[in-house]
């Protein structure tokens, strides 16, 4: 039998299936019921900034489940924090470094919408608050991000030079609706599709020489092929969510068999084995991750 097990955000996963944040992992018995789906970690719900600085006692809540699920589970346990200001961050990150969670996951969930705004600005921002969360706290941490920035590539360095352990590509935008009879404005949440890993695992495959910290990739992933696909850009792990929404936990199992089935089939014995083998630098022509590509397929359908 192959060997799933994979390194990730300072510990050991012994496959590369993570359950992403979101109310899946939101109680005790959903992720144990998820651990012995197959889940190989899972990552909290966020705490929201907002939602604590109205209420403080949800941040004594999030640290009683993470230290319940620590205490009842096997399987690494990542806090998850939503929010935009260092000053909250720092309180919140260094009660859930108490808690005794594996690590966590910082989700820069920030819509850049001000014209008086620039993009240096605002990385500058993102790179201030990880960097004065790295320098207090001594925990695995990732940087889950969108892909909305102006050279996310040179983004990701700069947070690699700050320290953390990981980056998760990338943060899906839930895009609020109108509706168009009381024109009022209206949240809309849809699953993703395995369209959108494409994005993903492009990005993994040109980062995976360039940078050193954790890959992971959230969004899309459903199937055994995209499982693959991400491990073979140079993933280090795959979150996983809508596919667990849409069709229940044996999906786990189903896509750890998959990939296991995969690297017999191909004799390989370990994951590790194919982790980045279709990475940019790696391909034989490193160009078709970028322009050429574009232009390619163009002429093709010229
Ligand atoms: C209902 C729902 C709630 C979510 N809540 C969070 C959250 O609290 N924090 C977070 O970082 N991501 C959250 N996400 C995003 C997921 O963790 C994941 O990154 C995203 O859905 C892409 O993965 P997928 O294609 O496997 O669904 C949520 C997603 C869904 C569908």
């Amino acid at each position: 039998m192959a060997d799933l097990s994979v390194q990730y955000c300072g510990t050991t996963l012994a496959s590369p299936l993570l359950v992403s944040a979101s109310p899946l992992t939101a109680t005790l018995p959903a992720a144990r019921a998820l651990q012995e789906a197959g889940a190989a970690g899972v990552v909290l719900p966020s705490l929201f900034e907002e939602s604590v600085n109205s209420d403080s006692q949800l941040l004594d809540a999030y640290c009683d489940r993470l230290k319940q699920y620590k205490d009842e589970l096997d399987i690494p346990v990542f806090a998850s924090l939503n929010g935009v200001t260092q000053g909250g961050w720092l309180d919140h990150a260094e009660r859930l470094q108490q808690a005794g969670c594996d690590g966590i996951e910082l989700n820069i969930y920030y819509v850049a919408a001000n014209v008086n705004e620039s993009s240096d600005q605002i990385e500058r921002r993102y790179i201030d608050l990880v960097y004065q969360l790295r320098s207090h706290i001594g925990l695995p941490m990732a940087v889950k991000l969108s892909q909305h920035f102006s050279s996310v590539a040179h983004l990701i360095k700069r947070l690699e030079d700050t320290g953390i352990d990981a980056v998760v590509l990338f943060n899906r935008f839930y895009q609020p609706d109108f509706d168009i009879e009381t024109l009022t404005v209206t949240p809309s949440l849809q699953l993703s599709t395995s369209q959108e890993l494409l994005l993903r695992v492009r990005w993994v495959a040109l980062l995976r020489q360039q940078v050193r910290l954790g890959l992971a990739v959230t969004g899309g992933v459903h199937e055994v092929p995209d499982l693959i696909k991400a491990l073979l850009a140079g993933a280090d792990a795959v979150q996983l969510c809508s596919v667990l929404f849409a069709k229940g936990n044996s999906e786990l199992a189903r896509l750890r068999d998959g990939l296991e089935q995969w690297l017999e089939d191909h004799n390989h014995s370990a994951v590790t084995e194919i982790q980045g083998i279709m990475s940019q630098g790696r391909l034989r022509d490193p160009s078709v991750l970028e322009r050429a590509n574009y232009r390619e397929v163009l002429q093709q359908n010229s």
